[in-house]
This record gives structure tokens, sequence and C-alpha cells, in this order.
């Protein structure tokens, strides 16, 4: 029996109506050892990690914790277990605090009272032993995506669970908060623990990850014991099923006239004057760190928040401050990185969801939507950008989280009448086949003379994609490349705050 993997799943199967989510997959993961998930958007990891957590219960198969089979029905079922599964798309009570978080069920206690100066000494304290930073006091719905996680993690650690899950834990993580669970995840190694961790980032699976498992449409397509050895192709081509040699695949376009003149703007979240240009055809690339202020400013320039001052012009008409329907009368869109929070309706169709914005392009007379228009669009992204769905009606919410980002990334794509799009991290979340398409449809669309920024915290992405590089750090621009003198070392000197040199940094 001590031989047994510490986790366990064999011959698991679920299905959804229309879907057959897992077929059949079985994997095992050692005791100390962080092993890796790995699939395209779809493939049915998040299926399987909630079958873990108890959320899902499976159609076939069982889940056995050293050598023992368990049968969860629900998620206390699993965290009894000793399970902690830190979800995708997390769930969270918005008005608790970090604290009341942290002590769920073990508040101490003071006559009856809830002891709050205990309490916030021993959150503090615990916090600080893991190197955590994070405010104590601080509600749920203060905290940026990446803290909420910080948050689920540390609630695992401190819950002592013996198995960890982590689906796409750095998809909305800066670089420091990345380092930081790095390092937890190491921790937790050394101390023995069973971790499976979900990511995109192949760097990422290589700089953490002992072992992986590729899942390809529901079944198990490979297992690796070790990852040394094993080439970023190969991944690529068992995820994928089929070889992309280059998956920026950039082709050199001429550049018109200028399309998009910003000058001297600034706004309340971005209140250093920003000033550039993109001609038509032209992509240019905003490199940061996450927190530089480029989609600050890019809301500013858009009308989502407030211009207090400056300058925004679309082939040399002006652009009224702080109002987004002139900027898409004038033909300037903005696809915001929070996609899911602000993008989704969660209870429409997939085909509504992409066709939402664009659906004025439809109005015939002013007055009927062009249902077979919408339906051509509808598929055409579907199938362009695979985007796994039953049927272009089926609710966006039942899809994939990657899928969901699919669907709404296409809805700017989709808009008709498009001169300037501006798209805040366009891949996050996203498989590396459906990457690679995007950056098709982006060249597309430049060729077509559209003038593209595209804001992404991916150096290899910005540096493969773009023909210009704009570096931002703390809310103003501080240098420019054009492609062929742009580097990694360049680039990201530029973007780094100067006292914070020695950041180091992740590869995509
Ligand atoms: N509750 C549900 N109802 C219907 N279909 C579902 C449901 N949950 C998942 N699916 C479908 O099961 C399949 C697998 O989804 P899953 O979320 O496991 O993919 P994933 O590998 O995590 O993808 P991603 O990388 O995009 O997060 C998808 O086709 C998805 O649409
Ligand atoms: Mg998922």
């Amino acid at each position: 029996m001590t031989d047994a993997p510490r986790l366990e799943f064999r011959h698991i199967g679920k299905t959804f109506p229309g879907v057959r989510a897992l077929g059949d997959v079985g994997f095992a993961v050692r005791a100390g050892s962080v092993h890796g998930l790995l699939g395209e958007n779809g493939a049915g990891k998040s299926t399987m990690m909630k079958i873990l957590g108890g959320e899902y219960i499976p159609d076939e198969g069982e889940v056995a914790i050293d050598g023992q089979v368990r049968h969860f029905r629900k998620a206390a079922d699993a965290i009894d277990a000793g399970v902690a599964v830190i979800h995708q798309e997390l769930q969270y009570v918005p008005e608790l605090s970090v604290m009341e978080n942290l002590l769920l069920g073990r508040l101490p206690t003071r006559f009856g009272l809830v002891d709050r100066h205990r309490a916030l000494a021993w959150t503090r304290e615990r916090l600080d032993a893991l190197g955590v930073d994070l405010d104590p006091r601080a509600k749920l719905k203060q905290l940026s995506i990446g803290q909420r996680q910080m948050v689920e993690i540390v609630k695992a650690i401190l819950r002592d669970a013996k198995i960890l899950a982590l689906d796409e834990p750095t998809s909305s993580l800066s670089h420091r908060e990345t380092d930081v669970l790095f390092r937890l995840v190491r921790d937790l190694r050394t101390q023995g623990k069973a971790m499976i961790y979900i990511s995109h980032r192949l760097d990422e699976i290589f700089e953490l990850c002992d072992a992986a498992t590729i899942f390809r449409d529901g079944r198990k397509v490979a297992d690796f014991d070790a990852l040394e050895g094993v080439t970023r192709d190969a991944l690529v081509q068992r995820m994928v099923g089929r070889e992309i040699s280059d998956i920026f695949g950039y082709q050199p376009r001429d550049h018109g006239e200028v399309r998009l003149s910003v000058k001297n703007v600034t706004g309340r979240a971005a209140p250093l004057p920003v000033s550039f240009e993109v001609r038509a055809g032209e992509i240019v690339g905003f490199f940061g760190l996450v927190g530089a202020g480029r989609s600050e400013t890019m809301r500013v320039i858009y009308g989502a928040d407030r211009r207090t001052a400056g300058e925004v012009r679309v082939d040399g008409q002006s652009i009224k401050a702080s109002h987004i329907r002139d900027a898409i009368r004038h033909g300037l869109v903005f696809c915001p990185e929070d996609r899911k929070e602000d993008g989704i309706i969660g209870v429409r169709s997939v085909s509504e969801n992409i066709n939402i914005s664009a659906r004025r392009n439809h109005l015939t007379a002013g007055l009927f939507v062009n249902d077979r228009n919408e339906a051509r669009t509808a598929d055409h992204y579907i199938e362009r950008l695979r985007i796994r769905t039953p049927h272009r009606r089926q609710e966006i919410r039942l899809l994939s989280g990657g899928n969901q980002q699919k669907a709404v990334l296409s809805r700017w794509l989709a808009e008709k009448d498009l001169r300037v799009l501006i798209v805040d991290e366009p891949t996050r979340g996203i498989d590396v086949g459906a990457k690679n398409e995007i950056y098709n449809v982006l060249y597309e669309l430049a060729a077509r003379g559209v003038a593209v920024v595209m804001i992404s915290s991916e150096l290899p992405e910005v540096l493969g994609v773009s023909d210009r590089v704009v570096t931002m750090c703390r809310g103003r621009i501080t240098a420019q490349f054009d492609r062929a003198s742009a580097n990694e070392q360049n680039v990201l000197a530029a973007a780094l705050p100067e006292s914070a040199g020695s950041t180091p940094i992740r590869n995509a």
C-alpha cells in the first residue's frame, strides 16, 4: 500500500448534454510532486478538478487517495479528505474580509464574542510567515483577482490539505504574485504535498512541474513521468494534435496614414500625460508589468473612464472625452482585459455573445435583427477560433473558461467599420492553437487597415506579434522600439522600474 500514489484518477467519465467532457481518463500524482495538467481549451481539465473537489460526481470511474477509493458527493467530502482545489472561476463572498475568509469556522472567541484583536494578529502572523502581502482587513471585493486567488491558496495551506490543485492560478497574477505563488508551491512540494498545476503557459509547466499529463478532447493522450528532455514542441504537438512551427506567424505589412493619435491624455486613474500614434495597418504592442498603467490609459482613451485632459483623434477627427458611443461611432473599439467580469452575459447563447456589439450592423431597416447574418458570424468564429461548443445556441456559461474568452473576444473582432482596435491581454487563458488563430485575426484586421493596439504582459507575444513595441512603467511611456530593434533585454529594461532591475520575469 505504501507504493500507492498519493492521488489517482481511475477510468473517469463525465458527460454533459451534448458534450462528452471526459472519457475513461486516468492518471496518478505522487506525494511531493507537482503534476502539470495540459490540454486545449475544453479538453476537460477543469471538469476533472471539479470531480476532485467534489463539485461534480463522475458518471464512471473513481478517485483514490493513498490507494483508497473515495466517493465525493459534495465539496465538503473532498475537504475532509484533505483535498483543496482552487478553481479557475473563484467563488467568493465580496463583503467578507481576508481575515474572515481565512478564519472561517475558527474565529477565536472570548466571552463568546469574536476576539478581533487576536484574530487580526493571528492572520497577520500567518500571512507574514508565508511572505504574502495582503491586508487582513481588506474586503474581498476590494482585491484584484490575483489577490483573491492568493487568499484561496493561503486558505488551503492553513487547512493543511495534502492534495492541492491549482486550476490556472496565474492567468491574472502579476509577476510578483506569480513569484510568491511559485515559492509557496515549491515549499509545499518539499513538505510532501501532491499538487496538480494547470496552465496554458508552457514555461511555467517546465519551471514548476515534475511530471505532466496531456488531455485532448476529454481523453488522455500523454503522460510524462519527468519533463527533462521533453521539448516544448513535443508538448504542443500532443496538445493540439498538429504541428505549429511558428506560433506567431508574423508577416510584415505596409503601414498607411496615422489612424489613432493620442496627445497628452490624462484621466483620473491615469494622471500622467500619455501621447502616441498608431498607423493604419500597424500593430503596436504595449508592454509593461501588471499595474504599469496600460489598461487605465486605454480605458481613458476609449472613454470608459473619465478623460481629464488631452486629445484623442481617429483619422484626424476628435473623439469626445469620456464618451464611449462617440468612440464607437468613429470606429474605435476596446476589448477589456476582464472579459469575464465586464463582458460576458452568462445566460445568453454563444451566438448572442459573439454578435452583441456587432448587432447594430445587422439591423435591417433599423428594425430587425438579421438572424442569418448572426448565425454566419457566430459559426465563422466558432470554427476559426475552435470554440468548443455543441452548437451556437449553447449558453456561454457552460463553456470552458478559455472558450468563453474566445467567444467574447470574437465579439470585438467581428465588429464591422473597425478603424482602431485596442485589445487588452487578448490571449489570456487561451490555448496555444487558438492563440495562433487570434494572432492571425489581428494580422488580417491590420491588413484591412485597422490600427491595432495590443496590451500584453507576455513578452514573447509582444515581440512576436508587434510591428512596434511601446513600454510603460508607472503610468508613463518609457520607450518605443521598432520591430527590428526590440528584444527581450531592451524591452524589459525599459518596462522595469529602476529600483526593481533584478525582478525575475517569466518567458511565455
Ligand atoms: N456544466 C456543464 N454543462 C455543459 N457542458 C459543460 C459543463 N462543464 C463543462 N462542460 C463542457 O465540458 C468540456 C470540458 O470543459 P472544461 O471546463 O473541463 O475544459 P478545460 O480543459 O478546463 O478548458 P479551459 O482551458 O478552457 O479552461 C467543454 O466542452 C465544456 O463546454
Ligand atoms: Mg478550465
